[in-house]
């Protein structure tokens, strides 16, 4: 051994001497990747002293090691700072640089189902009418029987039911709220409930096991026929413009008597006829009629003294027509590219 542990240790004092200043002016990380290099890779400065360790004395070889050791820990935690240092100030710098475009956030927007439905509700409060809401669980009872649709009545057939229990199901339609409507309030009712639905039907262009509708209701002293075709009227003309007409034909429902169902003249092509419309000129609406005796009956309304009139309405039929969508899974599938356009 031709040096003594006091000449390795006062050169370890200056290689670390050295390191300091040399990582204090240290800039970038490329020259601190050569300051890596080096001390501590495996030829490194370091490296070459930890050689030593087996050539001096053994009694000299604890506190060779101890300063080794140090100096060793002392380069890789400076190191490991100064590294950490570096990505901070790259990061502080991104959130800071004024010049740097800014990132535009994604706003989220109301889906067109929604859109349609607040304009057909501001519509019809406009026009005096409530909003009532019932729940999309239901019970034979107000989805059905109440509705004068008993137990193997064939208008059961038309609502593929998704049956929960015996007894319980997800709503065919918003009509119960009609029943427990009525239940609650006396007459005047004056209202519309809008609602998901759902019937177990096979999905395609026009089907889907889910949509949703809105229910209108009003039940007072004289309510006759020419007030429902005067508030469809009413309505059609603040949805769709002053231009449009509007149909009835026969038709059956078991809670309406007489029923009807109700046509829009084509908002398209205003009733020459197209595409759309199918070359007749109308598009089907809903159902509607006056409040069958026997549903008063279950809510315990005098059907002498009081009638009324009630209609439905799809809400995906109408935002289907009002913004020439030929596809009722569009509005279910969340495909971004469809929904942004609302
Ligand atoms: N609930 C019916 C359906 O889903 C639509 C309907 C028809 C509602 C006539 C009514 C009505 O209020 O009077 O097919």
């Amino acid at each position: 051994m031709d040096q003594s542990l006091n000449d390795i240790i006062q050169q370890l004092q200056d290689i670390r001497t050295q390191f300091e200043k040399e990582i204090e002016a240290c800039s970038g990380a490329e020259v601190l990747e050569a300051l890596r290099i080096k001390y501590l890779s495996k030829k490194g400065i370091i490296s070459g002293y930890l050689a030593l360790l087996g050539k001096v004395a053994p009694e000299e070889r604890p506190l060779l090691g101890q300063q080794l050791n140090e100096l060793k820990s002392l380069a890789q935690n400076l190191i490991a700072e100064r590294v950490e240092g570096l990505q901070l100030s790259h990061r502080t710098h991104t959130f800071f640089d004024t010049s740097l475009p800014g990132i535009k956030p994604l706003y989220g927007r109301k889906h067109p189902l929604r859109v349609v439905q607040d304009e057909i509700k501001s519509i019809f409060t406009s026009m005096g009418f409530r909003i009532e809401m019932g729940p999309e669980l239901e019970s034979d009872y107000y989805n059905f029987e109440a509705l004068n649709i008993p137990v193997n009545h064939p208008a059961r057939d038309s609502h593929d039911t998704f049956y929960i229990t015996d007894n319980l199901l997800l709503r065919t339609h918003t009509s119960p709220v009609q029943v427990r409507t009525m239940e609650k309030f006396k007459p005047p009712i004056r209202i519309i409930a809008p609602g998901r639905c759902f019937r177990k039907d096979a999905i395609d262009a026009t089907h889907y096991p889910t949509f949703h509708q809105v229910e209108g209701l009003v039940v007072d002293e004289g309510i006759n026929f020419a007030d429902l075709k005067g508030i469809i009227l009413a309505f059609a003309k603040k949805l769709l413009g002053e231009d449009i007409k509007i149909r009835f034909r026969p038709s059956y429902f078991p809670f309406t008597e007489p029923s009807a169902e109700y046509d829009f003249s084509c908002f398209k092509c205003g009733g020459t006829g197209c595409r759309i419309c199918k070359g007749t000129g109308w598009i089907e609406i809903s159902g509607a009629g006056m409040v069958h005796p026997a549903v008063f009956k279950y809510v315990d309304y005098d059907s002498e003294k009081y009638t009324g009139y009630a209609f439905g309405m799809g809400i995906e039929r109408i935002a289907m027509l009002r913004y020439q969508i030929d596809d009722i899974r569009v509005f279910y599938e969340n495909d971004l590219r469809f929904l942004q356009q609302f």
